[in-house]
């Protein structure tokens, strides 16, 4: 019958020598380099790491905050508009208010996070009259949170000239987007610097500040803001007697650039040290073992089937 090796076990050989000998200190020094030469390979080939970012994809959570401020502007130079704000709805006390506000949100994989918006404004014109501008400005709440908690500031800008009557229903959908122009800092142990937002709700008692360039330059001052791609525009005529605006946004996941961070370096570099370190430990051992067994370095043998000398 044929025999097959099913297991083996090597007979180990010790070399002994006194703690103060050369055969001590070659061990020493082997074993040492076998761990710090790994180090500074690790060190030296990944001095960029200190300077990469990462992206992470994240769906943001977005939040309708009820703050918005809506305007119209008729054929006769009327205007038809609502806003949250106390100030602006003060001074338009007299202008012709929308008639409804309608607001849905959709979690389609119930994460908890809206996966699609839809805002309406319906407004009561009259038969004869025109809206011939629109301006829309919609303040969310929109948060990130996979790296560190980002409150990043969202705001839905519409202002566009149209043609909606009393019988119109224009839809505008929209992705969101975001526009980032710094990398974000999240804190960590020694560092403790996170990206800044400007606390972005416009209360102020200057009407200027409403104009939607404003708010849009004021946006744009910060390392980072969501938006709104607009996708498609639909119109559609009604079989009630409003005019209504529609904004239809999806919310899907957006890409994040972060500044790594010290856990994840340490986290890339560790891996990489160790499957080094070992493979430099496993030459260190066939240095040490073609040392001993040829007597480059001398020290007493002691091989277990042979007995002692
Ligand atoms: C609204 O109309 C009333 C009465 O005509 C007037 O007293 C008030 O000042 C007006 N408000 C504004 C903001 O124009
Ligand atoms: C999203 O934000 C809202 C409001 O801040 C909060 O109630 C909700 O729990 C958040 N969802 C998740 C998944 O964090
Ligand atoms: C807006 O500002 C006014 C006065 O400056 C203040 O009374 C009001 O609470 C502010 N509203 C918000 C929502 O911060």
């Amino acid at each position: 019958m044929k025999l097959l090796t099913v297991h083996c076990k090597s007979v180990s050989i010790s070399y002994k020598h006194s703690l103060c000998s050369f055969a001590t200190l070659f061990v020493a020094i082997t074993t040492l380099s076998a761990l710090i030469i790994p180090f500074y390979i690790v060190i030296f080939a990944n001095t960029d790491l200190w300077h990469q970012t990462v992206t992470i994809y994240e769906q943001p959570n977005i939040t309708f905050t009820y703050k918005y401020n809506f305007f119209g502007i008729m054929d006769n130079d009327e205007i038809v508009a609502c806003s949250s704000q106390s100030y602006v709805s003060g001074i338009l006390e007299n202008v012709s208010k929308c008639s409804a506000i309608k607001y849905s949100e959709e979690d389609y994989n119930n994460d908890g996070l809206p996966d699609f918006m839809d805002l309406s404004f319906h407004l009561d014109i009259p038969k004869e009259r025109m809206i011939t501008e629109v301006m829309v400005q919609i303040f969310f709440e929109g948060i990130i949170k996979s790296d560190c908690f980002l409150n990043i500031p969202t705001v839905f800008l519409l202002q566009e000239h149209t043609q909606i009557n009393s019988r119109t229903e224009v839809i505008y959908t929209n992705q969101v987007s975001l526009q980032q122009k710094t990398s974000f800092y999240c804190p960590f142990f020694i560092r403790n610097i996170q990206s800044r937002f400007n606390p972005f709700t416009v209360n102020t008692t200057n009407f200027n500040d409403y104009q939607t360039m404003k708010i849009y330059k004021k946006l744009k001052m910060n390392p980072a803001f969501l938006g709104f791609e607009n996708g498609k525009k639909f119109t559609m005529t009604t079989n009630g007697n409003h005019a209504v605006i529609r904004i239809q946004t999806d919310i899907g996941e957006v890409a994040a650039r972060y500044h790594t961070s010290i856990w994840r370096k340490v986290r890339e570099l560790s891996i990489q040290y160790f499957c080094l370190a070992v493979i430099f430990l496993l030459l260190v051992q066939k240095i040490k073992d073609y040392a001993f067994s040829r007597f480059i370095v001398r020290a007493w043998e002691s091989i277990p089937w042979k007995k002692a000398y």
